[in-house]
C-alpha cells in the first residue's frame, strides 16, 4: 500500500492590471459577457471568454431554465460555441467572471466540476494546454496554466 501526494499549482493576481494586456482583454470581454447572462432563478451571474489561435473570441455566459436542469454553465455554452463554430481549432485561453445580485463575489469562482470534465475533453484533443483564469466581480483573479491543474486524475478517452 502506499499513499500518494498530488499537489496543485496556481497564479494569484491582486487585480487584473497585474495580468498581460492579452489576458486583461479576454477578462473584460467575459465580464462583458456576464452581464449579458440569462439567470433569473439564480441571480448568480457568469461570463466566459477564450481565445483561439486563429485569434478569434468566441463568448459564452449561463443560460438557465424554469426546468432548472435544463440550464447550462457559461464555461459550457462557451467552449461548445468554440467547438462548433471552429472545430479545429486550438483553445489558447479562457477567462470567467461571476457575479451575483444577492451579494458581491470578492473571491475568485472556480469552474465547476462538469465545466472542468468538458473542457478536459478539448485540452486532451489538442494536446496543449489551456490557460483559465477566473474571477468573481471584484478582487483577485486565480490563473491555472492547464485544466489538469483543476483536474488531476481526469477520466479521458484513453480508458475507453
Ligand atoms: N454556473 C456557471 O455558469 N458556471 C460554473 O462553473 C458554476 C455555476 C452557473 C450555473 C447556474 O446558472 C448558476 O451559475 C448558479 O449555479
Amino acid at each position: 500500500m502506499q499513499k500518494l501526494q498530488l499537489t496543485t499549482e496556481y497564479t494569484l493576481y491582486d487585480t487584473i492590471s497585474e495580468l498581460d494586456n492579452q489576458a486583461q482583454e479576454l477578462l473584460k470581454i467575459a465580464i462583458n459577457a456576464r452581464e449579458q447572462a440569462y439567470a433569473p432563478y439564480s441571480n448568480f451571474s457568469v461570463g466566459a471568454a477564450i481565445l483561439l489561435d486563429n485569434d478569434e473570441i468566441v463568448i459564452g455566459n449561463n443560460q438557465e431554465n424554469a426546468a432548472y436542469p435544463s440550464g447550462m454553465c457559461a464555461e459550457r455554452v462557451a467552449v461548445y460555441s468554440a467547438g462548433s463554430k471552429f472545430p479545429k481549432t486550438t483553445i489558447l485561453k479562457l477567462a470567467i467572471s461571476a457575479s451575483s445580485s444577492h451579494k458581491e463575489i470578492t473571491q475568485p469562482v472556480a469552474p465547476c466540476g462538469s465545466c472542468r470534465q468538458a473542457i478536459s475533453e478539448y485540452e486532451v484533443n489538442q494536446k496543449t494546454p489551456i490557460e483559465i483564469y477566473f474571477m468573481g466581480a471584484s478582487g483577485k483573479i486565480i490563473k491555472v496554466d492547464s485544466l489538469k491543474s483543476l483536474l488531476p486524475l481526469s477520466f479521458d478517452k484513453s480508458f475507453l
